[in-house]
């Protein structure tokens, strides 16, 4: 009886040893060190705000020295920070691409550039409310794009389109302040004249350097100095050599209209690199759904619309979800799906996560009620 007993023991340590393997903690991986690094902010303070066009300005962060934030961590061009800012109580966070120089960073300052959204929540609260003087607290910058001297040709042909100029007006003053030894061509679209950021910077680097060259084409505008209508095929001729790189930001409709171009230039996709700063879902039909956001101390039941992701909603209801890239990349804002069904876009998810029910809120829309668990 005894033996009998001890072996039913045996066999339900067992069974609770495998059942604890089937639903086993996604493996620590350099991903989630990086995650736990991201959840250090700096405070800063600002201190110039530089009107580029009537729509764009350009802050200057500095470390603020009287917080708990002596420096500010080096970048590379292309990174981004993320601001958390509160607007009407509600916690917000937003990725910016950093504007300027890396070597900036050295002097404890980044700067960020920010065009306005219709009705874009952030960009108009930056433009219309921020002013000299104010603190904000940002993420430490984060982000592949970018070039690679390890993966990267000699000759960079950047792709921007409106305020996705940004990352590469970094990326050309890390060129001419000698960080990297490459050519850099920006090819710059933007609707009038009056719509170029950085025009005073631009016009004087095109003076002066041979490796650093901006092509700016108007869309809707004929200027002389300027190239007229979308970029073409013609336009691009000249500037590709036998082996490029190529990195594009802008708008969706940018990157669609310049791949079939590139096409014809035969450039293998490896070589072609995008900044992915947009997610975006269009249903059918609108559907509100429940959402059930359970919290460690607190669950609260807000709706969640179909077009919109699970975090814009719990931002909308006042609940501080974390978040830092917003599009699927960093895994900061990891939770649990507990039942529901979502659509993700463009996240990528480690085989571990998916197993264990995580999902990237910043990225997923809804596609029935939802119950989520957040980390907070
Ligand atoms: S905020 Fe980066 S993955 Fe969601």
């Amino acid at each position: 009886m005894e033996a009998v007993d001890k072996m039913e023991k045996i066999k339900k340590e067992r069974k609770d040893i495998i059942a604890s393997f089937s639903k086993k903690k996604p493996v620590d991986t350099y991903i989630d060190k990086e995650v736990r690094n991201m959840r250090d902010l700096y405070h800063t303070v600002i201190t110039d705000i530089y009107e580029e066009t009537k729509d764009v300005k350009t802050f200057t962060l500095m470390a603020d020295k009287d917080s708990s934030t002596p420096h500010l961590a080096p970048f590379k061009a292309g990174q981004y920070i993320t601001i958390h800012v509160t607007i009407d109580s509600m916690p917000v966070t937003r990725a910016y691409s950093l504007s300027s120089a890396p070597a900036f960073a050295n002097k404890d300052i980044y700067k960020i550039t920010i065009k306005r959204v219709e009705n874009g929540l952030v960009s108009n609260y930056m433009l219309d409310q921020v002013k000299v003087g104010d603190k904000m607290v940002v993420s430490k910058p984060a982000g592949e794009f970018g070039y690679s001297f390890i993966r990267d040709e000699d000759n960079v042909i950047a792709i921007a389109g409106g305020s996705g100029i940004t990352p590469f007006m970094s990326l050309a003053n890390a060129i001419l302040d000698g960080v990297y030894n490459c050519n850099l061509t920006v090819f710059y679209s933007v609707k009038t004249y009056e719509d170029i950021i950085f025009k005073k910077e631009i016009e004087e680097i095109n003076k002066k350097n041979k490796n650093v060259k901006f092509v700016i084409t108007l869309t809707r505008e004929e200027k002389d100095g300027y190239l007229h209508g979308h970029f073409n095929k013609e336009m691009l001729e000249s500037y590709i050599k036998e082996f490029n790189t190529v990195l594009m930001c802008g708008p969706k409709e940018l990157y669609k209209a310049m791949n079939e171009i590139l096409n014809d230039f035969n450039i293998p996709r490896k070589s072609v690199h995008y900044e992915n700063f947009f997610v975006q879902y269009e249903p059918e039909e609108k559907i509100e759904y429940k959402l059930k956001v359970v919290m460690k101390d607190k669950t609260q039941e807000i709706t969640c619309n179909n077009d919109e992701t699970l975090l814009v909603a719990m931002e909308r209801a006042s609940i501080k979800a974390p978040s830092l890239c917003r599009v699927g990349e960093c895994g900061y804002c990891r939770s649990i799906l507990l039942s529901g069904k979502v659509k993700m876009i463009g996240a990528a998810l480690k085989k571990a996560e998916a197993e264990n029910d995580y999902i990237h809120p910043c990225v997923s829309f809804p596609d029935s009620d939802i119950v989520l668990k957040l980390d907070i």
